[in-house]
């Protein structure tokens, strides 16, 4: 039996884990080898304000006990987002190293890439989830005033670059993509970006069988606009990944149906699955959230668990929902986020 901790969190979370959990409990009702059970907690922007921190100080040794971390999203104009972030989703990436952030970016077929590419788009991004950029090392000098200094240091070290270069290669290797493209800018960014290359050159030497190519970020950037569909596995630091992950998310129909996953390669502790997308206030409460995302990271969750025919099922039943246009508005239809949830729900109990 796989355990899963569901925290769906703030804003449209709730809404879109609601049709997520849904679609994974009539799974479990049609198919025993669906050995799967979950608890839900209610962490988030609510707890805060009524505990005064968003979640309570033996989380990180509750969620221990699971097997993976089914996310919705947080955010809530009443709370501090570097509160929220720093507070929840970053200590569970840190402690439970998921050192590797996923994305996949596959054209779903229905729905029209805002660059109308012809060719179908199907691929994926590896970003390194633990340093690189997004280190708290630096500081100011001489605050608010004219000589103002800020300095905020890249830590990259070699075993965390190959592991996330190892991570994306093997990847490439199991799921049949045959070409690594890694985002560098060591023409300017002398020390840790070459640390960076040189690691990706090392362990590409171990996968002969796949196209290695190392391009700057910036021309990189302006080819996955024009040329979206000549890319398989995009292997990036902390910032580029970040920025090249939403990129892709935009070429292939938007956040509503962008997944990710945390994942901790090891296994030593639990993965964590979650749309890209976050608590999106502007549409909270009016039932019009696209469910997709969600209920695509549910799918990359089982398949993680070893579940990959559940996770092959709800994928083609998303993939006929949007087909046949039933559709929330940010994809130009009219349909609601429990119709959407429905319909998705309906195909996958006729697979
Ligand atoms: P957002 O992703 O919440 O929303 C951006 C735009 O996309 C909005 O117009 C929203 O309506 C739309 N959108 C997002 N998800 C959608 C869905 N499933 N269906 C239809 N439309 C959708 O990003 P924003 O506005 O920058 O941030 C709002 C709050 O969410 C902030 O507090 C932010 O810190 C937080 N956030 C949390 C994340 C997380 O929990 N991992 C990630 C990103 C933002
Ligand atoms: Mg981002």
């Amino acid at each position: 039996m796989h355990k899963i901790a569901v925290i769906p969190g703030d804003g449209i979370g709730p809404e879109v884990v609601n049709e997520a959990l849904a679609t994974l409990e009539q799974l479990v009702e049609n198919d025993d080898s669906l050995s799967v059970e979950w608890e839900v907690f209610d962490w988030g922007s609510e707890y805060y304000l009524k505990h005064g921190r968003m979640m309570p100080e033996d989380s990180l040794d509750q969620l221990k006990a699971f097997d993976a971390i089914l996310f919705g999203a947080i955010g809530d104009a009443r709370v501090p987002d570097d509160v929220t972030i720093w507070e929840l989703i970053m200590p569970i990436r840190k402690e439970f190293q998921q050192y590797i952030n996923y994305r996949p970016a596959k054209q779903l077929d229905g729905i029209q890439s805002p660059l109308h590419s012809k060719k179908e788009i199907d691929f994926v991004i590896i970003r390194e989830n633990a340093e690189g950029e997004y280190s708290n090392m630096g500081g100011h000098l001489y605050k608010n005033t004219h000589q103002e200094v800020a300095v905020q240091n890249t830590v990259m070290t070699r075993e965390g670059c190959e592991k996330v270069g190892r991570y994306a290669f093997d990847f490439a290797r199991e799921n049949n993509y045959t070409s690594v493209t890694s985002a560098t800018k060591s023409n300017a960014i002398v020390h840790t970006m070459e640390l960076w290359d040189r690691s990706m050159t090392n362990v590409s030497h171990d996968y002969s069988e796949i196209a290695f190519d190392s391009v700057y970020i910036d021309a990189l950037a302006a080819s996955m606009v024009q040329q979206p569909e000549k890319f398989g596995v995009v292997v990036a630091s902390n910032l580029f990944g970040d920025i090249l992950s939403d990129l892709g998310s935009a070429v292939v129909g938007g956040l509503g149906v962008s997944p990710s996953a945390n994942i901790n390669p090891e296994g030593s502790y639990p993965s964590m699955f979650e749309p890209v997308h976050g608590s999106a206030p502007d549409i909270v409460g009016k039932g019009i959230a696209n469910p997709i995302a969600q209920i695509w990271s549910l799918a990359l969750l089982l398949d993680h668990l070893g579940y990959t025919k559940h996770s092959n099922i709800i994928l083609s039943a998303i993939e006929s929902t949007v087909r046949d246009q039933v559709v929330t508005p940010d994809l130009g239809g009219s349909y609601s986020t429990k119709e959407v949830g429905q319909a998705i729900r309906d195909r996958a109990a006729a697979a």
